[in-house]
């Protein structure tokens, strides 16, 4: 089966890592990089921290507005599809990446399969949310990571070609914690005492764009008096600049420029709490048993909340500095996101449908 594999910000980078090696195994995989990330701290770390194939084309589509950006990936994927003619497209989560991959290829007829489906926050003021919810509703196969995707997905009346798999996540997770313990540096780097520090990452706009929510973050932050190790993505960068605060930044605040994967696993794994905005890092603090506190209203991944390992605190200062002193989960986590092998059980899904391999 020859399929073409779509990614091009940093989350799909790390999901894309696992699935490429099992597909490979059994099929043709054509490496589509949008460029949709392209400082080579967002990209580049990426593919050499998690051994991702060169992709096969880099479309170099870069930054813009949202109607830019995924029309420009659109158009430039047709020109791909057009000349491959693959079987079937991967795409994954919920970037504009996705979107546009997944649109231009429903629209040549081609297949899609989407990973990580079925999400939902149910804010449709989130970017990510549309995509989600347009991709799901192009997609032939869904490969849901848990049984509330599975949920969502019947209660919008989809119902075929869906597949409870687990989470590929679980698999970049499992592969490297153990490399990443063993090859990074980043505790050394900037004297981080192990479960003596707090990571933080913020970039949704939401936050990044409001400098009452950053205000708010970085102030209940600074009170916590703790070491806070701050990788601060191009977007977060760019506002903070704009709102030129670098200088009142709490003295507590370690910044630094986005981090590879590994150097991302073993901040996180050996941190006292974990403070973001992202989906991904919410999942992983999760999988490392490390405390997570959501910098948001509203979560896609609402098992992690409902085991009592996230708690959702918003922009707020006072609630942020409460789940810094106070928040400890109580329960034994439950492993909602399935075993280590989605990856596997996804490729031999793909091998079924083609009828080449794998039962
Ligand atoms: C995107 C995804 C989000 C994902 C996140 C991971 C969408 C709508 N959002 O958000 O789901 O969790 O990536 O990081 O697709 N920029 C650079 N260099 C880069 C990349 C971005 O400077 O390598 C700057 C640009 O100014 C750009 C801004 O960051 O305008 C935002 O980038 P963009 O890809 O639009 O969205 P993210 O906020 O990264």
């Amino acid at each position: 089966m020859k399929l073409v594999t779509v990614v091009g910000a940093r989350p799909q980078f790390v999901k894309c890592a696992p699935l490429s090696r099992e597909i490979r195994k059994e099929h043709t995989e054509i490496l589509v990089h949008t460029g949709q990330h392209y400082d080579p701290e967002m990209s580049d770390v990426f593919f050499r921290d998690l051994a991702i194939p060169e992709p096969d084309y880099h479309l170099g589509v870069g930054s813009g507005s949202h109607g830019e950006q995924t029309g420009e990936i659109l158009a430039r994927i047709e020109q791909v599809l057009l000349k491959e003619k693959p079987d079937m497209v991967i795409v994954f989560g919920d970037t504009n990446s996705t979107l546009a991959g997944a649109l231009s290829a429903t629209k040549l007829h081609i297949p899609v399969a989407h990973v990580e489906a079925g999400l939902r926050s149910f804010d449709r003021s989130m970017p990510e949310e549309i995509n989600r919810v347009v991709t799901d509703h192009v997609s032939d196969l869904l490969f849901c990571p848990t049984r509330t995707a599975v949920r969502n997905l019947a209660d919008e009346g989809i119902t075929r070609g869906v597949h409870l798999v687990g989470d590929v996540m679980v698999d970049a997770l499992e592969y490297n914690r153990h490399i990443a313990a063993k090859k990074s540096r980043i505790l050394e780097r900037f004297g981080l005492p192990p479960g003596g520090y707090l990571v933080v990452t913020v970039h949704r706009p939401a936050n990044t764009d409001n400098w009452e929510h950053m205000d708010a973050i970085l102030s209940a932050l600074g009170e916590s008096g703790q070491p806070v190790l701050f990788p601060v993505h191009p977007r977060t960068k760019k506002m903070l600049n704009e709102f030129g605060c670098w200088s009142v930044l709490p003295k507590n605040i370690i910044v630094t420029e986005p981090l590879g994967y590994l150097d991302m696993l073993q901040a996180m794994a050996n941190a006292r709490k974990i403070l973001t905005d992202s989906g991904g890092m919410q999942k992983e603090a999760y999988l490392l048993g490390v405390p997570c506190i959501t910098l948001r209203d509203t979560t896609e991944w609402v098992e992690t909340v409902e085991d009592g390992w996230n708690v959702l605190v918003g922009a707020d200062r006072g609630k942020i500095s409460e789940a810094i002193v106070a928040f400890s989960p109580e329960k034994t986590r439950s492993m909602i996101y399935g075993e280590v092998g989605a990856s596997g059980r996804i490729a031999k899904i793909l091998g079924r449908r083609s009828g080449l391999s794998g039962g």
